[in-house]
């Protein structure tokens, strides 16, 4: 790879693998990671702690201004306390896709995602951003734009092992049923939605399902070096 510095946008449904080959991407590109859904993740966790009602658009709003995110040396701080592995949780994510519904809560986080970016970019660095919104909000003029996805059955197979993998229980069932859930949730919100046509928004369209880790970033890669 040459040294260039690039901006890579990577959206996509649940567990489509963007947190795996993002990450990864950076580190080849000696970039950026920026991993914009620990945020909404965040603010769903401080309104879980706070006991705030993640139904009300208001009260979710207003604390806001009480929250701090940062992120050091690949963990997660939320006012200063590591929410990592918190905000892993199931709970979290049906909770984040919520607060992504309000328009006070993306204007934040995304003024403040292409705030992060734009100094990466300007110090000379790579970013590889992964979300639902880093190819159209974001990093709208991204070198590359890519809607990584792959059917909601393989989705739900590789969510549930991660599950496992932290010592929760789980059905496949019920998985498969919140991915779906959840995907609907984004896909159908009204303010910066994860888009159901991506061609149309020249998106790189890759569908992982039959695709290991390795394959994903070289095709990532070779369509890098290819535009
Ligand atoms: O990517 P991840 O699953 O961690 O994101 C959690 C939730 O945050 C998503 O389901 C989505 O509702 C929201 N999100 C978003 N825009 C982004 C990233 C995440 O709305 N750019």
């Amino acid at each position: 790879m040459d040294n260039k510095a690039y901006s890579i946008a990577i959206d996509g449904p649940v567990a489509a693998g963007k947190g795996t080959i993002a990450p990864k991407l950076a580190r080849r590109l000696k970039g950026l990671y920026l991993y914009t859904g620990a945020m909404y993740r965040c603010v769903a966790l401080f309104c879980f702690k706070k006991g705030v009602d993640l139904n009300n658009e208001g009260s979710v709003e207003s604390i806001l201004s009480k929250i701090n995110i940062e992120f050091k040396e690949e963990k997660i701080l939320l006012n200063n306390e590591d929410v990592t592995e918190q905000i892993k949780k199931e709970i979290v994510a049906m909770g984040s896709s919520k607060v992504a519904l309000y328009k006070g809560v993306r204007q934040k986080l995304v003024f403040y995602q292409k705030e992060i970016a734009q100094k990466a970019l300007s110090e000379g660095m790579s970013v590889v951003a992964e979300g639902r919104d880093t190819a159209t909000k974001v990093l709208p003029n991204a070198s590359l734009k890519i809607f990584l996805t792959a059917k909601p059955e393989t989705r739900a197979k590789r969510r549930l092992a991660q599950i496992k993998k932290r010592g929760e229980k789980e059905d496949f069932k019920k998985v498969l049923d919140d991915v779906v859930k959840r995907d609907q949730q984004d896909s159908k919100r009204k303010i910066d939605p994860l888009v159901q046509n991506p061609e149309n928004y020249g998106y790189f369209v890759l569908d992982n399902s039959d695709l290991s880790e390795k394959e994903t970033i070289d095709a990532i890669v070779a369509k890098i070096k290819n535009d």
